[in-house]
């Protein structure tokens, strides 16, 4: 494996197999530097949402980079308050205006259960809106793919009352201290391509002991040990970083895979990090 390689998606469409995060990056220089610095590095495909809000930024280093659109994989989101039709059809389009495209790779429903749509069973209707928007995007060529994120079984479950086309990529919080195990194995069944979110768990697993004593054995750093364990899963790893150094270092995972029992004292962190992300109970 290289940064070069890629996925591919239940559509044949091809994904780099790790991405590059962008939340928490400001717009403005942060973001855009640290875009320059990915693409300077190799990585060839970028991950960013609406409700990031810096789309401009990262759109603005895309084009600066100087590098052939079709070698780039950008992935943007759909945010809460879009979720009926023509919303989600405006969102897309002010999207694209923001990163400078005519066209992304893969958009996402960001989130399955807007706190606003929470009664009565209307974030159901809001997905299903909102997916027909992304289908006929899809349909139009605007996007080469499309998928969903924070999306848990049921969540999928009712998606497939309603769509046409079934999601091709489902974006979650994934690491080794909160690993989803049930929901993993079915997007695998239905083909949906497991991403990593937080693959690092937004910093906070960078100084857990038993991760740092296995990345002693490897001579590598504790985020490499993480974004290698999320190779070694078959999820897509979307590492983010702001400093030049950890995005370089970043990529460097391909000289190396875990042994079995690394990868077991990995697993058995399980709930024991204390990160857990539950998105029916988020505040927005
Ligand atoms: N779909 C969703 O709802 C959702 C939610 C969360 C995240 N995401 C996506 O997933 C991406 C990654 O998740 P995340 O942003 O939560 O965090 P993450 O990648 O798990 O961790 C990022 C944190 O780790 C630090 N870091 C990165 N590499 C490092 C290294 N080599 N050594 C030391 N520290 C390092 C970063 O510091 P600096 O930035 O200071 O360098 C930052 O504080 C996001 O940026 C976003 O694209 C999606």
């Amino acid at each position: 494996m290289s940064l070069n390689d890629t996925y591919t998606l239940s559509n044949g469409v091809k994904i780099p197999v790790i991405g590059f995060g962008t939340w928490q990056a400001p717009d403005g220089d942060v973001a855009y530097q640290s875009v320059r610095s990915a693409l300077d590095n190799g990585y060839r495909h970028i991950d960013t949402a609406a409700i990031y809000g810096n789309e401009v930024s990262v759109g603005r280093a895309i084009a600066d980079s100087g590098i052939a659109r079709h070698e780039l994989f950008i992935t943007t989101k759909l945010w809460n308050d879009a979720h009926d039709y023509d919303s989600a059809r405006q969102a897309f389009q002010t999207s694209l205006d923001r990163l400078g495209l005519d066209y992304v790779d893969l958009y996402l429903i960001h989130w399955p259960n807007p706190k606003h749509l929470r009664q009565n069973n209307q974030w159901e209707i809001g997905n299903a809106e909102a997916w027909r928007a992304m289908e006929d995007i899809y349909q139009a060529g605007k996007a080469r793919a499309i998928g969903v994120s924070n999306f848990q079984i049921s969540d999928l479950k009712s998606l497939e009352k309603h769509q046409s086309i079934a999601p091709m990529v489902n974006q979650n919080f994934l690491n080794p201290s909160d690993q989803q195990s049930e929901l993993v194995q079915y997007n695998q069944q239905h083909n949906i391509l497991n991403e990593a979110y937080s693959p690092l768990g937004t910093g906070k697993l960078l100084s857990n002991p038993v991760i740092e004593n296995i990345s002693q054995k490897y001579n590598k750093s504790v985020a490499q040990i993480l974004i290698r364990w999320s190779l070694d899963k078959g999820f897509l790893p979307l590492p983010k970083s702001t400093h030049a150094d950890y995005i370089k270092a970043n990529t460097d995972v391909f000289d190396f895979s875990l042994s079995a029992d690394d990868i077991q004292q990995l697993d058995n962190l399980s709930g024991s990090a204390g990160l857990h992300l539950d998105a029916s109970q988020a505040d927005f």
